[in-house]
């Protein structure tokens, strides 16, 4: 059965379990919400997403750790969409031929280990490491192309576009071609985690649809022209275990699904980190003296402000959490960043930014366990990356004040839009940045 055909509802609790009202589970920064929750009701139902919600750091740790069948990651991407896709977006995919079908993190058990095991190793540190000279280039570039005109959109000018070509360019992807992703870029995520309307639905079914063609065209060229890639990789290694026939539409889906996973996620979190950090002058010139402090700061901004504010499984048999009973069958997101801020974990002062916090690391923000995320090492040295170039060559960097930021409604792809930042371009510390 099609993905997006399966769309299960979770029912109203019938147990008890608090039901809130006063929950946006899709706007930007509900942390004063959360620090209550977590006191008062750890874990409650919340009707526009017709799913449970964990508030804690051990209950949203034991849901995503929990890999005894009891709990399914299915219901991670299009296995739960909050809303039907209407006929016509529904046709449009299906003309296109698109049918995601489960990748990595939403697959269980054997198939989920075949699947990771056989896309994992490019992602390991030891191959991800030498990477940061291409990554330092791609920042360097942009950086350069601003780095004099003392203003700049910086999530346009330099973050959306560093993990995107990293990803592509581990797949392989001409430089060329690469232009094919911005058109690609709209408002998915809203359809996959939001309440999308039917002008974003059917936005969405377009750019899916093209986007499908575009992932099944480079996964049937890889299995035609093998090469030093990591589409190409997959490939030999299902080949090797004898499972590449009975996997083709799993690698469309992963060809597709593994351009989202690595560039929307780190932008967003670094665009957020970005914000946060030059908010916190104190916290942002600390890793200007000290660029020694950047990677313990990209962990830290992991768990500050995640661009995965939330994650969904199934419960696959009745479940409890903080004395709440969860019925069979329901959907429940862990708040990873809720749990990143809890303070029995975090302590005290859980609420604050604070780029030297020893604990920073234990934080949810790539999950835990058998899913844990595959691409954690890559989204770090990108962050760390982008960090030491803007701390080094725009230590005065200024977020524009009273800006609004904008996010897109959904609930587990988040972060500013935009980015507006100022700086005097005569006070750039490298002779050769200045006007
Ligand atoms: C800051 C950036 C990122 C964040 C916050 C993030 C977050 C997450 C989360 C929460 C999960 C689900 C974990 C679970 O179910 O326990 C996940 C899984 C995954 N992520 Fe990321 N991610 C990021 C960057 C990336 C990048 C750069 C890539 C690849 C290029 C990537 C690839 C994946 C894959 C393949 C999975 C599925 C792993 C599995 O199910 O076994 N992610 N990520």
């Amino acid at each position: 059965m099609s993905m997006l055909e399966q769309g299960s509802p979770t029912t109203a609790p019938t147990t008890g379990c608090p039901v809130a009202h006063d929950f946006d589970p899709f706007a930007g920064m509900p942390h004063a919400f959360f620090e209550k929750a977590r006191r008062e009701t750890p874990v409650f139902y919340q009707e526009d997403i017709r799913g449970y919600v964990l508030t804690r750091y051990e209950d949203c740790r034991r849901l995503l750790g929990d890999r005894s069948g009891d709990v399914s990651a299915n219901a991670a991407l299009m296995s739960h969409l909050n809303v039907a896709p209407i006929p016509e977006a529904m046709r449009i995919l299906q003309e296109s031929e698109f049918d995601l079908a489960p990748s990595v993190v939403d697959e269980d058990g054997a198939e989920h280990k075949l699947h990771r095991g056989v896309s994992q190793p490019p992602f390991s540190p030891r191959r991800v490491t030498p990477l940061a000279g291409f990554v330092r280039r791609q920042v360097t570039e942009r950086l350069d192309a601003v780095v004099t005109d003392g203003a700049a959109d910086m999530v346009d000018a330099m973050i959306y576009e560093v993990p995107a070509t990293v990803i592509l360019h581990m797949m392989g992807v001409p430089d060329e071609e690469m232009g094919n992703l911005k058109g690609f870029r709209g408002p998915w995520a809203i359809f996959i985690w939001g309440n999308p309307d039917d002008d974003v639905q059917l936005e969405t079914a377009k750019m899916m649809s093209g986007f499908g063609e575009w992932a099944r065209g480079i996964a049937r060229d890889r299995l035609e022209n093998p090469g030093d890639d990591i589409i190409s990789e997959a490939i030999a290694n299902l080949r090797d275990k004898g499972a590449l026939e009975s996997s083709r539409a799993w690698l469309n889906s992963y060809t597709l699904n593994i351009v989202m996973a690595g560039h929307e996620t780190t932008a967003n979190t670094a665009a957020y980190g970005l914000v946060h950090l030059l908010q916190h002058r104190d916290q942002w010139q600390a890793l200007v003296d000290d660029p020694g402090l950047i990677p313990n700061a990209a962990e830290e901004i992991l768990r500050y402000s995640t661009g995965v504010p939330t994650w969904r499984q199934r419960a696959m048999t009745e479940l409890e959490f903080s004395g709440v009973t969860i019925p069979a069958g329901s959907v429940v997101y862990a708040a990873l960043n809720s749990a990143n801020r809890d303070e029995q974990v975090f302590g005290p002062d859980a609420e604050r930014l604070n780029v030297r916090r020893e604990s920073a690391k234990r934080h949810l923000a790539f999950g835990t366990g058998a899913h844990t995320c595959m691409g954690n090492h890559l989204a770090k040295l990108e962050i760390c990356i982008m960090l030491e170039e803007l701390t080094r060559r725009l230590p005065h960097l200024e977020v524009v004040p009273d800006q609004e930021f904008e996010f897109s409604p959904n609930t587990s792809q988040r972060g500013p839009e935009r980015v507006h930042v100022r700086w005097d371009p005569s006070r750039n510390p490298l002779e050769a940045d200045r006007p």
